[in-house]
């Protein structure tokens, strides 16, 4: 049975308020869950596009330090930043909070110390490194030391910079405290532990009810952690920054929620703010209390299990033996996969990303939203290059779109006296080339079911259309002969004008704005939506009546994009990508420097290198690390670990051809055997890449 919604809270992923957001984010998150709330908004519905900065977990702790700056200012900074970069780019959120307020800290304490009275957290005394001279636990990014695997004197606690393994920081050689340099001392300390497992069955059932109408990505991903079985998480950390643990024990002193804890609590908090600022304060309840709400959280996939198991597992631990005051959960968590720049992944520590606000300093919003919807990064990884942005603004934007308007409206000025000059009966609506209810079919459903690519190149093709049907009507020619037909056609046209305006109000809202001014109307096109006084199926009929006076001169629409306009920016790829091959070439003359001492070809020969086929891959228990892998070597299958769980999901390597060391003598990892070790480097992106090979009946050669 489908439930009918009566109103929808649309929710993105709250970026962390430690840099600025780039064009990834935007063309994974939220200019994705733009259109959607536009399209909805233009079809009349109840809905609200909530989302804010996630201003805690230790990054921002790191950054404050490094700039001698307290992290609240770090957060200042960057959320006033993004929420700029937003507003400019036309991202119409109804609230935008931080986790840094009170409500929210508010909020995120009554989640935890509902379910700690229900005596759901675990608890369990650990060892964790601490500062003596800070007098402060260390995180783990906290802690420096040398790399076990290759020797870097200066690895991270979490990963080696050098050689990319990840690690824990009691895995370092001769650990020292980042704060003090000194060596920090193993110190007991308690932490909560959220018990995923508890909830997995119930997880499990809905999940399954969402198989079909989520996104393959998202079901498969969650599912393969499910199948792994669900661990405990620890919730809580020892630091200063972050929501206070909410319980006055000596045990909870000094240490804080962790992030993602109360990260997503952040969506409750804002839509209590967004209600208590619209002078509702109960108002939030229908959003998130009413079986009829439908929630929708718009993410990438880096962060699909925190919404699939972890957020619905919170608010089933709320809602258990409640009969009032239950969450519902989102009935779809649409994850996009990711937009590189220039055929590679965006980095923010290499600074190679167009960051959203300096984008919009040099370009208008609505290209960057037009092409960044016309790469939506929906079902594999897209991507955004400078001279893609230049053709669809100069080609599609200005020449089609742009072009028909002008022509439209000037044609109507100089000729018509600036009116409508024709009624258009259903007959004239009926053009070449264009099916409307196929159209409004083919366009909601590529609304309704999160294909924005789709939906922005119908729409292109209407325009398409519309300028092909004036181009041959030939008006200027007719005029003096057929003056009649001249006068269908432009009325014909204007009406089409009308229709590109409200239908491409989604994907770029300010040229539908600027259109729907010169088209006439008093009010813009946001404010006659805000006032009930227009519907998108408004956008297929022709509504503008015989007489109607249009807005006076018209404007260009699009500028074209010239050469010079984008040359500079070819220019900065260009330095930065020298600059990363450099120091690319730096780190391998680095760790040329550290090779290992020379050894005789015979010894060479020992080592016996194979290709082996990847039958099946889990990850291991309480290993964040670990895959188990079964392999196939000519006719026989061995099991061997991999330290590749952060680099790969298992279903990922299923049925490659990898290179594995096959005669080395068999070892025990965290208990379990491995018989071989697959060869993997590092790549530009930080994560290990298996050494494959293609090609059929190569499964047991030696690799020479
Ligand atoms: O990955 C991130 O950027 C996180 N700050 C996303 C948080 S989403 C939600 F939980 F708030
Ligand atoms: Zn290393």
């Amino acid at each position: 049975m489908s439930i009918q919604f009566s109103r929808t809270l649309v929710t993105t992923a709250l970026p962390y308020a430690n840099g600025p957001v780039h064009l990834g984010h935007l063309a994974g998150v939220y200019l994705p869950a733009d259109i959607y709330v536009r399209y909805k908004r233009l079809r009349g519905e109840d809905i609200i596009h909530i989302g804010g900065s996630d201003e805690h977990g230790v990054p921002i702790t790191i950054t404050a330090d490094r700039e001698g700056i307290t992290p609240q200012e770090v957060v200042d900074r960057y959320h006033a930043q993004n929420l700029e970069a937003f507003e400019r780019c036309g991202i119409s959120f109804d609230y935008y909070g931080r986790t840094s307020s009170k409500l929210h800290h508010e909020t995120a304490s009554e989640f935890f110390r509902e379910i700690e009275g229900k005596d759901i957290f675990v608890k369990k005394m650990e060892q964790h490194f601490f500062d003596p001279k800070a007098n402060r636990f260390l995180s783990d990014r906290y802690v420096t030391g040398t790399c076990p695997v290759c020797g870097y004197g200066e690895a991270n606690g979490d990963q080696c910079e050098q050689c990319g393994t990840h690690l824990s920081p009691r895995e370092l050689i001769e650990p020292r405290s980042k704060l003090s340099n000194e060596a920090p001392q193993l110190r007991e300390t308690l932490h909560w532990y959220f018990p995923l497992g508890r909830f997995q069955p119930f997880l499990e059932e809905y999940v399954k009810g969402h198989v079909g109408d989520w996104r393959a990505n998202v079901v498969n991903y969650t599912k393969t952690w499910l199948k792994q079985g669900l661990n405990d998480r620890a919730i809580t950390r020892d630091l200063s920054w972050g929501v206070p643990v909410p319980i006055d024990t000596e045990e909870a002193r000094g240490k804080v929620l962790y992030v993602w804890f109360d990260a997503v609590l952040g969506y409750i908090s804002f839509t209590r703010a967004w209600a208590e600022k619209n002078g509702r304060p109960e108002r939030w309840r229908e959003f998130w209390q009413h079986e009829d709400s439908r929630i929708v959280h718009f993410i990438g996939k880096d962060n699909v299990v925190f919404h699939t198991l972890m957020f619905p597992a919170i608010l089933m631990a709320w809602n258990e033996n409640r009969s009032e005051g239950r969450y519902v959960l989102a009935d779809n968590v649409p994850a996009s996969e990711f937009m590189n720049f220039e055929g590679r992944k965006f980095s923010k520590s290499r600074n190679y990303a167009v960051y959203l606000g300096e984008f919009l300093d040099r370009f208008p919003a609505d290209t960057l939203r037009y092409t960044v919807a016309m790469n939506y990064p929906e079902n594999k990884d897209s991507d955004f290059s400078w001279t893609d942005f230049q053709n669809r603004t100069n080609g599609e934007l200005a020449d089609t779109l742009g072009n028909f308007i002008k022509r439209s409206i000037d044609f109507t000025n100089s000729k018509f006296d600036g009116r409508v000059p024709w009624q258009c009966t259903p007959e004239d609506w009926r053009l070449p080339g264009l099916d409307w209810d196929d159209c409004l079919d083919r366009l909601e459903k590529a609304y309704e079911q999160f294909h924005f690519r789709e939906a922005a190149s119908l729409t292109m093709d209407v325009a398409r259309a519309a300028n092909r049907f004036l181009t041959e009507k030939e008006p200027w020619k007719i005029m003096k002969t057929d003056r009649d037909a001249a006068a269908r056609t432009m009325a014909i046209s204007l009406n089409l004008c009308h229709t590109l305006a409200i239908a491409f109000y989604p994907v770029i809202p300010h040229t539908a704005n600027r259109i729907y001014r010169m088209l006439g109307f008093g009010e813009s096109l946001d404010d006659a939506l805000k006032n009930g006084r227009l519907d998108w199926r408004d956008a297929f009929q022709p509504m503008l009546f015989e007489g109607h006076v249009l807005g006076g001169v018209s404007e260009i629409l699009f500028s074209k994009i010239q050469d010079s306009d984008i040359a500079p920016e070819l220019e900065k790829i260009e330095r930065l990508l020298a600059d990363i091959r450099r120091k690319e070439a730096g780190e391998e003359a680095r760790g040329l420097a550290d090779i290992a001492p020379e050894i005789a070809f015979e010894d060479f020969l020992k080592v016996d290198l194979r290709v082996v086929t990847v039958l099946e891959a889990e990850k291991v228990r309480k290993a964040d690390k670990l895959l188990r892998l079964q392999v196939r070597i000519g006719g026989e299958t061995r099991q061997v670990l991999a330290g590749l769980a952060l680099s790969y999901r298992p279903e990922e390597l299923v049925d490659r051809q990898v290179v594995m060391v096959a005669n080395l003598a068999e070892r025990k990892i965290r208990g379990e055997v491995s018989r071989g070790m697959i060869l993997a480097v590092e790549g530009s992106d930080g994560r290990l890449h298996v050494v494959e090979v293609d090609g059929e009946g190569i499964n047991g050669k030696r690799v020479e």
